[in-house]
Formats: structure tokens, C-alpha cells, sequence
């Protein structure tokens, strides 16, 4: 069997497709023009890559961009400074702050002084202890995008046998939160979960967010489990060239899995596409409209 491969790239454009015209309606109906404000400290390529990428998505959709960028021995108190400036500013409806940040900069101090209303990043403890309380708020965009991608094999997660690989604050402890709001089965396995292949292939559907490269190996699957691969390794190939691999070997598993994500093209683009849905969502919450759903939040009907 060959696994069908979920394209991240074709969702993540129709996703952004759907915020474009959210924006457009936006502005011609209320004057209102969602503004997304990236801040980067220091040049962290992988993170100069991202934050490029954020900024020419965030304008290709029709959004005003905001971009800052501070050199690498800036203080935490300079950040903060500029975190209040965002949060004053009503053209600025989300606020990112790409995490790392260098290590004189205490990163839970920033991420909490982010007012939760623009916290697009889902990051700050108010919209963590939200998600967590099971209550309206701003959620993490790379879990909201594999719940998304998820769903376009398994259109209802309810029952299922769900896996998270990871336990992180920014994939593995939300995205676990969010699978229990559809009411999935959720075991979250971490570095020192026992017989983690085992636990794995119980996973009618398995997510890998652990950042080891190509640690889920074909006999870690269930056959016809959906896999979705959050893992963005660099990694050098064959002839010492770089390469990208995700936490899955994604051709041993794409034999056994019933569906899987590529890397790159799966998981990436969605973060993207989501965390502009979290932009146009609070700028509507911010006015005092109704949100646009872009199928992201599922209704909460827990036992
Ligand atoms: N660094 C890696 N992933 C993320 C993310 O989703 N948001 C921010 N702000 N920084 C990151």
C-alpha cells in the first residue's frame, strides 16, 4: 500500500485564499485593514527564512505588515518597550515575536507582556489557560494547522485513537488540548514516554513534533494510520549536500501509513496560513464582530 500524500502547499492556499477574501470584505465593509506586526531579534537564519516568509504572505493576502527588526544584543527591556508600543497601536491587530529569542531576553517575560487580544502566536498563558479551560481565544497556529490537515482525511476526530510525539508549548501540549476539543483520544509520548513505537502504533492518526530527525520508522505505524509530520530537520545528504527531513521517515512509513504529510509542503505552509487566520480573527474580536471560524476552532462539547 502507498500512503496518499496530504498537500500542505495546495490546503495552505486555499486556507489563505479564504483569509483574502476575509480581509477584502473586511476593508470594503468596515474600513478595517488587519495588521500583523513580526518582530525578529538577531539573524537567526532559519528564522530570517520564516519571518520572510510571514511578511510576504501577510501582504500578499491584503494585511498591512509591520516588521521590526532588532539587533541581537537588544535587552529585554528595550523589547518590552516596543511590545507596549504594539499593543497601543490600533493598526497592529497580531503581534509575533519570532521565538528563539537570544538568551539575555527572557522569553516567558515577552510572551506574557503580548496583550492576549493580539497574541496571534496563541503563546501567551491567558489563551493557553483558554484553550486549555476550553474557552473562545487565540490558539497555537502549527497545532491549528495539523488539526486542519488532519481533518481533510479524517473529517471527524471524534473517537479516534490520537498520538502526539512532543510536548512542547508551542505543538504538543496544545495540539493536544486542541484534539481533546474534538473530542480524540489523546496520548501525548515525550523523550521519556516507555515503548514509544508501541504507543505509537496504537495512533489511528500520529502526530510527530519531537525534532529528531526521521525518528518514526515504518513499524512505529499502524497500517492505514494518517501521519503528520511537524519535524523541519536540517540534515546533510547524500554528496555532504543540506537537506530537509521531518521526524518521520516519510518513504519506509508512506508504505505502511493510509496517509501522510511530506516535508517540506505539509505541515509549514499551513503554520503560515493559520497564524494569517489568526490575524483577520483578532482584528474581528478586537472590533467587536463576529470571528470567521475558517473550520479551525471545533465547538466544545466535552464529557
Ligand atoms: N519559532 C518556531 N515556531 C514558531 C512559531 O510558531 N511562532 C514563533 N513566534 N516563533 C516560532
Amino acid at each position: 500500500m502507498t500512503a496518499k500524500i496530504i498537500d500542505g502547499k495546495a490546503i495552505a492556499a486555499d486556507l489563505r485564499g479564504k483569509v483574502a477574501d476575509a480581509v477584502h470584505r473586511l476593508s470594503r465593509d468596515r474600513g478595517i485593514t488587519p495588521g500583523l506586526a513580526v518582530v525578529l531579534v538577531g539573524n537567526n537564519p532559519a528564522s530570517e527564512s520564516y519571518v520572510a516568509s510571514k511578511i510576504k504572505m501577510t501582504a500578499g493576502s491584503g494585511m498591512r505588515s509591520f516588521d521590526h527588526r532588532l539587533p541581537k544584543e537588544t535587552s529585554g527591556a528595550e523589547l518590552l518597550g516596543l511590545i507596549a508600543r504594539l499593543n497601543a497601536d490600533p493598526t497592529v491587530h497580531g503581534i509575533l515575536v519570532q521565538l528563539p529569542l537570544p538568551s539575555q531576553i527572557d522569553a516567558h517575560k515577552i510572551i506574557a507582556a503580548v496583550d492576549p487580544a493580539k497574541d496571534v502566536d496563541g503563546f501567551n498563558p491567558v489563551n493557553a489557560g483558554r484553550l486549555s479551560a476550553g474557552l473562545p481565544g487565540l490558539a497555537p497556529c502549527t497545532p491549528l494547522g495539523c488539526i486542519l490537515l488532519a481533518k481533510t482525511v479524517q473529517p471527524s476526530l471524534q473517537g479516534l485513537e490520537t498520538v502526539v510525539i512532543g510536548r512542547s508549548n508551542i505543538v504538543g501540549k496544545p495540539l493536544a488540548q486542541l484534539l481533546l476539543a474534538e473530542n480524540a483520544t489523546v496520548t501525548v509520548a515525550h523523550s521519556k514516554t516507555r515503548e514509544l513505537p508501541a504507543v505509537c502504533r496504537r495512533a489511528d492518526v500520529l502526530f510527530a513534533a519531537v525534532g529528531r530527525p526521521e525518528l518514526v520508522r515504518h513499524d512505529w505505524v499502524k497500517p492505514g494510520a494518517t501521519v503528520i509530520d511537524v519535524g523541519v530537520n536540517r540534515v546533510t545528504g547524500a554528496a555532504g549536500r543540506p537537506r530537509i527531513v521531518g521526524d518521520v521517515a516519510f518513504t519506509e512509513v508512506a508504505q505502511i501509513a493510509g496517509a501522510i504529510t511530506p516535508v517540506p509542503g505539509g505541515a509549514g505552509p499551513m503554520t503560515i496560513a493559520c497564524l494569517l487566520a489568526n490575524t483577520v480573527r483578532a482584528a474581528c474580536a478586537i472590533a467587536g464582530l463576529r470571528e470567521p471560524a475558517f473550520g479551525q476552532r471545533p465547538s466544545d462539547d466535552r464529557e
